[in-house]
């Protein structure tokens, strides 16, 4: 596996993105983003050139990796935009947030009723999105993060979404030290891994998208 993806460019993203309904006040997902961030890492010890795209998280940049920090679904979308045009590998791991407000009020909202309802609108999803506009021999990876029939709605997005590999994850896994996961391949490939470390399972994502790519 040592720097099996020199001299590939790699995009990752991680954390939760933020929507903004005040200015104190915002709609988010339970994300860490060590998950991402230790794709970033792996894929970088591997050799590759990565680039993270990040929604907040309280995680330090891993060493020799861009950081590109952003905050809302939106401003996700624009960046990983701009940055997969030169990609080789994609791996969407952050925990887009599927609703924004539609309107963002520009002072605090006051506390005047006893019941609030936001209007919101769908987010664009953005591996979709990704997976339809790719150039040939770009490889994606995408998540799935489920409470309720793990197999059966992951299978549905990978083929839904279109990506190459899908890593399925229970809500469990949300903030714990060790996990399991199902890795899903296009090709109808699964295999189940864990329990390990986020780091652990980082490298066998990876690991996965290099014997892949050798078999292509
Ligand atoms: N994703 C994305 N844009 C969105 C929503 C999700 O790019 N607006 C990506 C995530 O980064 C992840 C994958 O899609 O790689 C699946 O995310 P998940 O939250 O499990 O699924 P959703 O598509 O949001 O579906 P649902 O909430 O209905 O389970």
């Amino acid at each position: 596996m040592h720097k099996s993806l020199h001299g590939m460019r790699c995009v990752v993203t991680a954390g939760p993105t933020v929507e903004r309904l005040d200015p104190v006040r915002f709609l988010s997902n339970r994300s860490s983003g060590a998950l991402g961030y230790a794709c970033a890492r792996a894929a970088r010890s591997c050799g590759a050139v990565v680039t993270l795209i990040s929604g907040p998280t309280a995680l330090a940049a891993p060493r020799g990796v861009a950081v590109v920090a952003v905050e809302s679904a939106l401003a996700m979308r624009a960046a990983c935009r701009h940055y997969v045009r030169t990609a080789d590998l994609i791996i969407m791991a952050a925990a887009v947030a599927d609703y924004r407000p539609v309107r963002m009020a520009r002072q605090k909202l006051k506390r005047r009723t006893a019941r609030l309802t936001v209007d919101c609108v769908a987010n664009p999803d953005i591996l979709a999105e990704l997976c339809r506009r790719r150039r040939p021999g770009q490889w994606i990876v995408g998540f799935a993060l489920e409470s309720t029939r793990l197999l059966a709605q992951a299978r549905r997005k990978l083929q839904a979404k279109g990506c190459d590999l899908l890593v399925a994850n229970t809500v469990a896994a949300i903030g714990a030290a060790q996990q399991q996961a199902w890795l899903l391949w296009r090709d109808g490939r699964e295999q189940r891994v864990g329990p390990c470390t986020k780091a652990a399972l980082a490298r066998l994502i990876i690991q996965a998208v290099v014997q892949s790519r050798r078999s292509l």
